[in-house]
């Protein structure tokens, strides 16, 4: 049977009548024996729920490995480091390289950079679309690589398979896209582009818990998809993240990398991080994972309704989803034409909040222009497309507190918006 689900928090106790988020956690009831046996046994990490959370998150994606991590940054900060490494080990694995993506790659080192050498000149070019989260560029250039920002698709909001090919060079190390707000994006064409160019493909599958295409969990393809269990997502951890991957190797460079680069022999194989998920977390994860479809189905259902409401405005534009696939809806995002829909993004905006309607703007400024990344970005290769999404894209309350007659009222508030700004 499936459990009810529990809304976190008090949102009228901070003043706000519509939060923009709440997460959507299982009964109290559903963790406490795990609480309570992990408390009482004193197993606080590396115990048996992350063994247990890793194995079923590998059973439902469809991948050899599911590896629990402390977040997705941090997942993707070991991934971009353990391509190098994971390349180098395959080929010295002859086992292994028949199974492994990852062993029909080229190293960084291809590049001419000794794994152990200056760290003063980016290691290479890891090609990413700007309209998306700060942590995927960051965790790049937490590598040494450089992210050549590109364009989306402004109907999906995902990496436009076209700008990818256009912007591979010849210092090109690795390909990275995202399920933008939980929209699946277009892996068999950009798998096609990353193994005609050899290349890695990293997914930023933060916002994918929940999402699928033609019944089947977004998880699998590219060399590795990295999934967020903070709790914004349909998935919760409180913190956490999952490395999914089909490659024996790069499995391994990340379990190893979230033990301090430890094999258990105490001489670190290299420097690694604590990336380990807590017990508490995973326990927490397990619950969830059970209402995931459950969350999943309403969130659709809900987008639905919001559609449904808001189609019926002019000048409000809503994400495509292909044929067959399902968002998560992790972000139920419009877009604003402020021609047609007689007021800006920002205004519309600001009316909500007057109505205590609390909204995001992902992702605005996009990442080709924050302070971080904006020296990476080469200012001869506008982003108009990048531009125009990232002033109008305003993102509603969606999340375990929202219902029907949140809905209405937010789409209400919405079409008499011109009237109360
Ligand atoms: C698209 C995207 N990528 C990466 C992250 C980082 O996830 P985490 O907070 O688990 O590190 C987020 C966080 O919300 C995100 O939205």
């Amino acid at each position: 049977m499936i459990p009810e689900v529990h809304v976190a928090g008090d949102p009228a106790a901070q003043g706000i009548r519509v939060p923009f988020v709440r997460p959507a956690l299982p009964p109290v009831e559903a963790v406490r024996p795990a609480i309570d046996e992990i408390v009482r046994t004193g197993r606080l990490t590396k115990g048996p729920y992350v063994e247990r959370f890793e194995k079923a998150v590998a059973e439902r994606l469809g991948v050899r490995h599911a590896v629990a991590v402390s977040s997705c940054t941090v997942g993707l900060m070991l991934v971009y480091r353990g391509l190098d490494l994971a390349a180098g080990s395959c080929r010295s694995r002859r086992g292994i390289a028949e199974a492994c993506p990852v062993a029909a790659m080229e190293p960084l080192s291809r590049f001419g950079v000794a794994r152990s050498g200056s760290r003063s000149e980016p290691l290479g070019e890891v090609i990413i679309p700007s309209f998306t989260f700060l942590a995927a560029p960051a965790a790049i250039a937490w590598n040494n690589l450089r992210p050549v920002f590109i364009e989306v698709d402004p109907r999906t909001t995902n990496v436009s398979p076209q700008a990818v090919k256009a912007a591979i060079s010849p210092r090109t190390v690795a390909i990275a896209a995202c399920h933008n707000f939980g929209n699946p994006c277009d892996i068999p064409a950009l798998e096609a582009i990353a193994v005609e160019h050899g290349l890695p493909l990293v997914i930023d599958a933060a916002h994918g818990f929940g999402a699928s295409v033609h019944g089947r969990p977004v998880g699998a393809g590219g060399t590795a998809q990295v999934f967020s269990l903070s709790p914004t997502k349909l998935l919760v951890a409180g913190e956490g993240g999952i490395v999914a991957t089909d490659c024996d190797c790069l499995a391994h460079f990340v379990r190893l990398g979230r033990e301090y680069g430890n094999d258990g022999s105490y001489d670190a194989l290299f420097p690694g991080v604590n990336g380990r998920m807590p017990e508490m977390s995973a326990a927490l994860a397990l619950a969830s994972l059970e209402i995931l479809d459950q969350v999943s189905a309403r969130r659709n259902e809900l987008a639905g309704l919001y559609r449904e409401e808001l189609s019926q405005l002019p000048g409000i534009g809503f994400v495509e989803i292909a044929a067959g696939a399902r968002s998560s809806h992790k972000d139920f995002s419009i877009t604003i034409d402020p021609t047609r829909f007689g007021m800006s993004r920002d205004a519309l905006r600001r009316a909500l909040a007057a109505r205590g309607i609390e909204t995001r703007a992902y992702y605005d400024p996009p990442c080709h222009r924050q302070t971080a990344f904006e020296h990476f970005h080469d200012r001869m290769r506008p982003l108009p497309q990048t531009e125009m999404l990232a002033s109008r894209s305003l993102a509603l309350p969606m999340g375990g507190h929202v219902n029907e007659a949140v809905v209405a009222d937010v789409c209400e508030t919405i079409a008499n918006a011109k009237h109360l700004d």
